[in-house]
């Protein structure tokens, strides 16, 4: 089993003050564990400064939420992803349900975000997942398989190599009601089998699949036992230390075992 890549998202969380605290918080137990897990945390914009500074003597990275899909210029309120790199930001989520949701993105503005971020070499984080309607009607594998498609595909071999997935059910994002590991392993396994048909065996098995929704301290361990869940991208759990780190030693734990 590769090492795993725990990724917390932090959404529109924390003041200041908080952020910075639990940057503190976690940076400090993270220096006590020697980990081949690899970890990231993605704060709001505001604070990636905060994370990148703590990042580099700690054992971790600091990723953004989100990134503008132009390059520069009259685009007020947005932020590019070379900004994001010179501040010395290595990974982006994009695509999260919440920003298809409530900012209408679609998979074609998900493809542009994947672009500029890798022109400025950092790591796209890209999410995908399907609604409670569309698994109901067992529908996901369709959908999940259009996402991945239209955000993704157009890169060539070298381009994918560099690309995280996450796949987050939306019916189980803060809801509480997590996928169980077989769906989550099903899933997942799907996704890698698509990637394998595009891209070939050995980038498909070195791709990082990520399960996210409602993961946490306590079912991270049999989600992370799944041969293709390979780490989470946590929501509310990475907003408390302790929970955050205990999700990590899961993951190390889990790799140890196997
Ligand atoms: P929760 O862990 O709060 O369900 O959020 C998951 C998520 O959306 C991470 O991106």
């Amino acid at each position: 089993m590769k090492p795993k890549l725990v990724i917390g998202n932090w959404k529109m969380n924390e003041t200041f003050d908080e952020a910075q605290d639990l940057i503190i918080n976690i940076a400090e137990s993270l220096e006590k564990l020697t980990l081949e897990t690899e970890v990231v945390m993605c704060p709001p914009f505001p604070y990636l400064e905060l994370a990148t500074d703590h990042a580099e003597e700690n054992d971790f990275h600091a990723g953004a939420q989100n990134c503008s899909e132009y390059e520069k210029g009259a685009y007020t309120g947005e932020v590019s992803a070379k900004m994001l790199a010179s501040l010395g930001v290595e990974f982006c989520i994009v695509g999260h349900s919440e920003r298809r949701k409530y900012f209408n993105e679609s998979n074609q503005t998900i493809a542009a975000k994947v672009d500029r971020l890798l022109e400025e070499g950092l790591v796209p984080v890209v999410c995908c997942g399907e609604q409670l309607e569309d698994r109901k009607a067992d529908n996901h594998f369709k959908v999940v398989e259009k996402q991945i498609t239209e955000s993704l595909f157009h890169l060539n071999q070298e381009q994918f190599e560099q690309v995280v997935i996450a796949y987050e059910p939306v019916w189980a994002i803060g809801t509480g009601e997590t996928a169980t590991p077989q769906q989550a392993e099903d899933m997942h396994a799907f996704i890698r089998s698509l990637v394998e048909k595009k891209y070939g065996t050995e980038t498909a098995y070195n791709t990082y699949i990520l399960y996210g929704g409602s993961c946490n301290a306590k079912n991270a361990l049999d989600l992370f036992a799944q041969a293709d869940v390979d780490g989470g991208l946590i929501g509310g759990a990475s907003l408390k230390a302790e929970d955050f780190v205990t999700i990590i030693e899961a993951a190390e734990t889990v790799v140890k075992e196997n």
